[in-house]
């Protein structure tokens, strides 16, 4: 056969001391080096000193049997990421004008991605795809299910979401007509009054306890009916208003579970869904801005060893701009000014046309830069606490639908006080955006449920931290450990991921020195 390349049917392995393969699992041994660093501001001297840690990763071979149930099933990110998963897995073709089409993962980390491992005897560069560093779970092999507060079949949600092509709709009809989303909670004080049409699929009215016991009795039977060894929840339904985070409240896991149980009006419904599925052991996913995972929910998945992400996908502009300021900082120019506005038309701009949902997405747009710009002091003066303006404005439009169109302008100082100016203009479907970040979430969270580690000074193989800052690069406000930074740089959040998984593969990560053809 002719070779173009490493597709995901090949098997990698690793030919090393450090690397171990049992039937179980894939035992590595890493050892992560990092400078501790003191500054002496007073003699003006760095002190680096070289540190050593040794890490034994160990991976399970053995993917689990994964099912996702979709907080906002029948939302355009939930139709469209359920169409695109059965048309990839029916291998379903349509005809547009342009011709026969045909279903891909593009957009996805996992699936459309490559990375670089090496190379070969002639000194080609050699790449494997994303999914084959580990053993992944397959996004054709994902059970969906979930919950709306809207009774719409997922057909009648694709329809409306206006993503999909009319024949590719047509072709899926019959799977999707057939997927009809639980029955949900609402509380109207949590999204846009403009949404109270939409909610006619509630489960019976009664205490937040019992909204609670429903939705942790929903997982277990998702899971019971179709065999699964684990289920994700993910939140995908509208961005709720910002919850108070206050003493007594929710500082605590004790607090929020006394909140739940004594009916308190500041609970919202995305904080009922993450302590379910923490009670139920199921990881919990935020793909929207809103503050759910806090404090005492932090506390609750801590307790229970249960992962948690969010928040707010990271598509589309956010994701240029978290690559553009990076571009501009590291280049030594001096952002003044980022202003992004956005329209929309789907449901989510109607959502989002009310102030306090909006202010949710402004407050998770708003801090994309923080890093890059408090990496630069040169740049910036950190005395004065010197900060680029930044602006974000989202208009609804209905006619555009899922069509959102961004425009972001970046206004930078240059050398002698020049200034540069750089305008963006972006459409895009946004549902063809989030879609594949769900698919990377669900497949990273069972990745990292089936990885374990342990240091020198540990005996037990223990699981990362509960709050999984590893899948930052998906994420627009990634939720961190307490006390740790957060990271917005996108390469950084790549190399991140990619470089973690590498350890725990036993592969030499990827240094982009490329030693080899710069010496002799
Ligand atoms: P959508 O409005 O089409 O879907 C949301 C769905 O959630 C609706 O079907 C609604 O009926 C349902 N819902 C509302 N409250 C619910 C509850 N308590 N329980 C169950 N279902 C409930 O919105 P879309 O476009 O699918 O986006 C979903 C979320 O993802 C939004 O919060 C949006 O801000 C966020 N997001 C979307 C991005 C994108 O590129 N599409 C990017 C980043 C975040």
């Amino acid at each position: 056969a002719d070779h173009y390349g490493v597709t995901s049917d090949y098997s990698i392995h690793v030919d090393s001391n450090n690397t171990i393969y049992s039937n179980e699992y894939i035992e590595s041994k890493y050892m992560y080096e990092m400078n501790h660093c003191e500054v002496d501001h007073r003699a003006q001297r760095v002190e680096i000193v070289p540190r050593k840690y040794q890490y034994n990763f160990r991976t399970q071979r053995q993917v689990q049997r994964t099912g996702v149930m979709l907080v906002g099933w029948a939302g355009n990110n939930g139709s469209t990421f359920t169409g695109a998963t059965i048309a990839n897995r029916e291998k379903i073709t349509w005809m547009r004008k342009e011709g026969e089409q045909f279903p891909n993962y593009y957009g996805s980390l996992t699936q459309s991605t490559t990375i670089r491992i090496g190379s070969d005897n002639e000194g080609k560069e050699v790449h494997i795809p994303f999914n084959t560093i580990l053993p992944m779970l397959h996004p054709n092999d994902i059970v969906i299910g979930g919950w709306d507060i809207n009774s719409a079949n997922l057909y009648e949600a694709m329809k409306r979401a206006y993503v999909f092509d009319y024949e590719l709709q047509e072709k899926l009809k019959p799977k999707m007509a057939e997927l009809k989303p639980l029955p949900s909670i609402y509380y109207p004080d949590f999204i846009a009054a403009n949404q109270e049409d939409r909610a006619d699929n509630l489960i019976p009215k009664g205490t937040k306890q019992q909204d609670l016991e429903h939705i942790r009795n929903d997982i277990r039977t998702f899971k019971k009916n179709n065999n699964l060894d684990k289920v994700i929840v993910l939140w995908t339904a509208n961005t709720e208003r910002y919850v108070d985070v206050r003493q007594g409240l929710n500082q605590t896991s004790d607090e929020i579970l006394q909140s739940i149980a004594a009916n308190e009006d500041e609970v919202s419904p995305s904080n009922i869904f993450a302590c379910a599925a923490i009670l139920e052991g199921c990881p919990y996913i935020n793909g929207s801005p809103q503050n759910t995972l806090v404090p005492g929910i932090i506390e609750l998945a801590s307790k229970h060893s249960v992962f948690i992400g969010g928040d707010d996908f990271k598509s589309g502009q956010t994701k240029l701009k978290s690559v553009l300021a990076d571009f501009l900082v590291s280049a030594g120019l001096k952002i003044e000014s980022i202003v992004s506005y956005n329209h929309l038309g789907n449901n989510d701009g109607k959502n989002l046309s009310a102030p306090q949902q909006f202010r949710s997405k402004e407050i998770s747009k708003s801090n994309v830069v923080d890093d890059m710009v408090g990496a630069n002091h040169l740049l910036y003066n950190k005395k004065k606490n010197e900060h680029p303006d930044h602006v974000v404005v989202i208009k609804y439009v209905p006619f555009v639908k899922d069509s959102k169109r961004a425009m972001d302008e970046y206004i930078s100082s240059i050398f002698m006080n020049g200034l540069n100016t750089i305008a963006i203009h972006n459409t895009c479907e946004d549902s063809l955006l989030a879609s594949p970040l769900i698919i990377d979430l669900v497949i990273l969270t069972e990745l990292l449920t089936r990885i374990t580690y342990k240091t020198h000074d540990s005996e037990q193989y223990q699981s990362f931290e509960p709050v999984l800052s590893i899948l930052s690069y998906l994420l627009k406000a990634p939720v961190v450990p307490p006390g740790t930074p957060v990271i917005n740089a996108l390469f950084k959040q790549h190399r991140c991921i990619t470089n973690i998984l590498s350890a725990c593969a036993g592969i030499a990560m990827d240094t982009d020195m490329l030693l080899e053809h710069k010496t002799n």
